[in-house]
């Protein structure tokens, strides 16, 4: 945590946050490392080696406030067709992280999940990753959900397969299908729909990201760049989202 930040609490108070209306769950598109690095005249890698820090304070920060899940968009399907030197970077930086924050969701109660194509990761990476996983999996404090290799179109996918499967196999009636045996069937089924959903650096799009899930969530769009987003930004976020006036399609 930086130490020049005022304690979490203090901040709280500040910003006039009620800790009763936090979103169950907070879903990030982590966007801007390399326009962050552009700007800097540094390398990608750099830019995302910046991000990893960022991660570390949002997570501590969700934590601290009792964010029941957070999950981040760490690597998509389509971040496979970025370079070799930039996908391996990427890959390294994960395990990384994997191994450095594993103490410390330990101590903090924290919940590793991983949602995605998880047989594509390197070896190593998946590894550490299950590894952590199961070290993590009594924790009671906050899921912290990875997506990594995830695609929203291709979850999706792989959902109408399994149902169809067992449609042909006859253990499942077509005509039985509610939009929670579609939920019960995503890399999802044991979270809750995000409340909030927000993206970093400006684009106006969701780039395949829970395409079922947010159906309701409120979205914010900050133009900021993700390795310089704050704990202070993020909590002025949350006081937004808890103005919001939130209907889910009723008048
Ligand atoms: C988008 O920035 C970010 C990514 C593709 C990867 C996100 C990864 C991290 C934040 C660091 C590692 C993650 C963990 C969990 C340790 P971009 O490269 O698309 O930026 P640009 O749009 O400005 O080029």
């Amino acid at each position: 945590m930086n130490s020049k930040q005022a304690p979490i609490e203090e901040a709280i108070l500040e910003k006039g946050i009620d800790l009763h209306q936090l979103p169950v769950h907070v879903a990030i598109i982590m966007d801007g490392n390399g326009r962050w690095a552009k700007q800097r005249l540094l390398n990608r890698i750099n830019g995302h080696e910046k991000g990893a820090e960022t991660v570390r304070s949002i997570v501590t920060t969700s934590r601290e406030l009792g964010i029941p899940t957070l999950t981040l968009y760490a690597f998509s399907t389509e971040n496979w067709q970025r370079s070799t030197l930039e996908v391996s970077a990427l890959m390294s930086l994960l395990k990384k992280f994997l191994e450095s924050e594993k103490p410390v969701m330990m101590e903090n109660g924290i919940r590793l999940n991983a949602i995605g194509q998880l047989e594509r990761l390197p070896h190593d990476v998946r590894n550490v990753l299950y590894q952590t996983i199961a070290a993590t999996r009594n924790n009671p404090g906050m899921v912290l959900n990875l997506a990594l290799s995830y695609g929203g179109r291709a979850e999706i996918v792989r959902m109408t397969r399994i149902l169809a499967e067992k449609a042909a196999a006859g253990s499942l009636d077509p005509q039985s299908i509610t939009e929670e045996t579609v939920s019960a069937h995503l890399y999802t089924h044991n979270l809750p729909d995000p409340d909030l959903l927000i993206r970093t650096s400006g684009e106006m799009r969701i780039s395949n990201f829970l395409l079922w899930q947010i159906a309701y969530s409120e979205l914010h769009i900050t133009r900021t760049l993700w390795p310089d987003f704050s704990r202070d930004e993020y909590l002025d976020i949350l006081k937004d989202y808890q103005q919001r006036d939130r209907r889910f399609g009723n008048a």
